[in-house]
């Protein structure tokens, strides 16, 4: 998939040079507190505005000029930012991009106020703000406006900012290609983003990209590594899954790789279980998971860190039919433990454990699982942030904090190994659903019991992968989060998150683990 290719600049440009810059438009970024600039063009301009009362100094409100007086930049467009946080200036260039995206604009420059010094976060910020605010779903849409006449963006910086801002320009432009291709994804109807076609497009990252190599693996070589849990969910399918894998290679191959694992529902109906009609279009997002390893992947080919990264992208749908599995069915997952499916519409969580114990093979660093999981946790967070769950102080700590770095952030849930009662089944090793209460919990607790013998984080997308309403569409969350995170593991080298010398409780509790292991050796 190609995205129109914007160019990103950085230069310098302070005071009296800014209403001299040369571009189609300059973007002034002021705050209610800054909004004085250092051009004398500029400043009475921005003067006789506010005492016009034509520009109100509040987060949020802007005034276009043409040809402002004294000015050699033919468009000015003032926004104000909240305050001079990278976050606030992400909003006060979406509003730039919106009022100009659809004018005869090719070249966008940027400035702030006096005192709003434009760093590299403010750089990333930049560069995040014109993809998202450029971005039109086109593919089942030709009649959508084709993409702006924007072709270029100028950051305008003070001398010691350029080089930082710089290479900001070039990481936040492969986190955004990224992003991109994860919200095209998951915009892609159902009868367009089949299993087949989510291989196809990890393929593709392969051909393009040489540190990456795809491999994807058909329903024989399943039935042969006995995923019994992941197949189970595919019964009603008339769509063959596959089971992705990509791995990308940027250090030593002695290097303990990061696991990435996306749960790759393309479309969830519930199953037998069947979900209720209204919106249930939505759940053609149901592979946000598997999209945001895809455009991790996409982005981590570019910009190429020094760390190993696995991806596994289980993926099929989850129908009802003659040949679905039924409330009752037990199955027997790769790990050898039994699952009672009392609720076939709990199917991310049969598809990402077999999955997880797949994992183990790669000896990882650290495995973090990414999947709209539970509708308990868009009750539980909104759309703010993601949920986070792991026992893991370090790693929790890690995501966090890149979530917060990339504004693609995350909240760290409980998981306490007792909201797990609920999940004991008569019948089997374990029930697939505890009850209606800490429904996101319970889930994580779930995937928990098969990720046992390494480091491990599950991010539950739910409330974030997507948006509702009007605004309908994907959101390409959590790359940002996830890239972030596999940059600063290279940064840190190789003893950032080690893998565990198994626990001294680990040790008793990765048994299990180990002894299915030791059976699917035998
Ligand atoms: N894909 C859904 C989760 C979901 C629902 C995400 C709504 C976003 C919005 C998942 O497969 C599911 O159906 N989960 C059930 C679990 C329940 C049966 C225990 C849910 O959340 O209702
Ligand atoms: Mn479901
Ligand atoms: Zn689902």
């Amino acid at each position: 998939m190609d995205f129109h290719c914007m160019d990103y600049r950085a230069s310098v440009a302070q005071g009296p040079a800014l209403s001299q810059v040369n571009a189609d438009a300059l973007v002034l970024v002021l705050t209610p507190e800054q909004s004085v600039t250092g051009d004398p063009a500029l400043d009475s301009l921005i003067k006789d505005a506010v005492s016009a009362g034509d520009l109100t100094l509040k987060a949020g409100r802007t005034l276009y000029v043409h040809r402002p007086n004294g000015a050699k930049v033919t468009r000015v467009l003032l926004v104000v930012s909240g305050d001079d946080s990278a976050k606030s200036f992400k909003a006060a260039v979406l509003k730039g991009v919106a009022a100009l995206k659809d004018l005869g604009v090719a070249h966008m420059a940027v400035a702030g106020a006096l005192g709003l010094n434009l760093s590299c976060e403010h750089a990333h910020s930049l560069v995040l703000a014109v993809a998202e605010g450029t971005y039109v779903f086109r593919q089942t849409k030709p009649s959508a406006p084709k993409p702006v006449a924007l072709k270029k963006v100028t950051v305008l910086c003070g001398p010691d900012e350029l080089s930082a801002a710089k290479s900001a320009l070039v990481r936040a432009r492969g986190v955004a290609e990224g992003i991109s291709l994860a919200r095209e994804l998951g915009n892609l109807p159902g009868n367009y983003c089949t299993p087949t076609h989510l291989a196809n497009e990890a393929r593709q990252i392969g051909k393009n990209f040489k540190h990456v190599k795809v491999e994807v693996l058909d329903r024989p070589a399943l039935e042969k590594l006995k995923m019994g849990s992941f197949l189970s969910v595919t019964n009603g399918s008339a769509q063959p899954p596959k089971f992705i894998i990509l791995r990308y290679q940027g250090a030593s191959a002695a290097q303990a790789p990061v696991v990435l694992v996306g749960k790759g529902i393309t479309f969830d109906t519930g199953g037998i279980s069947l979900k209720p009609g209204a919106g249930m279009d939505e759940m053609k997002y149901d592979m946000g998971g598997a999209a945001s390893v895809l455009g991790t992947f996409r982005a981590i080919a570019e910009l190429q860190p020094k760390v190993n990264v696995v991806g596994l992208i289980p993926t099929c749908e989850n129908m009802p039919s003659g040949t679905a599995t039924k409330p009752g069915d037990v199955v027997t997952s790769m790990s050898g433990q039994t699952i009672e499916i009392l609720n076939t519409d709990a199917e991310g969580r049969l598809i990402l454990c077999d999955a997880l114990t797949y994992a183990e093979r790669f000896k990882p660093a650290v495995v973090v699982d990414i999947a709209t999981l539970t509708g308990a946790c868009v009750v539980a967070l909104g759309h703010q942030h993601s949920g986070l769950f792991s026992s893991d102080d370090d790693l929790a700590q890690a995501l966090l904090r890149a979530g917060q770095q990339a504004q693609d952030t995350a909240w760290r849930m409980p998981m306490d190994e007792e909201y797990g009662e609920s999940l004991k089944s008569n019948f089997a090793d374990l029930a697939n659903v505890g009850g209606r209460d800490g429904g996101a919990i319970t889930a994580a607790v779930f995937l928990s019991k098969f990720a046992k013998a390494y480091r491990w984080a599950h991010l539950d997308i739910a409330g974030s992968a997507w948006k509702s309403g009007a605004a309908k569409g994907g959101t390409g969350r959590p790359v940002g989060l996830l890239t972030q995170f596999i940059l600063g593991q290279a940064e840190a080298g190789q003893d950032a998150l080690k893998p565990q010398v198994v626990k001294a409780v680990g040790k008793t509790k990765a048994a299990p683990a180990r002894k299915a292991a030791a059976r699917r050796v035998a």
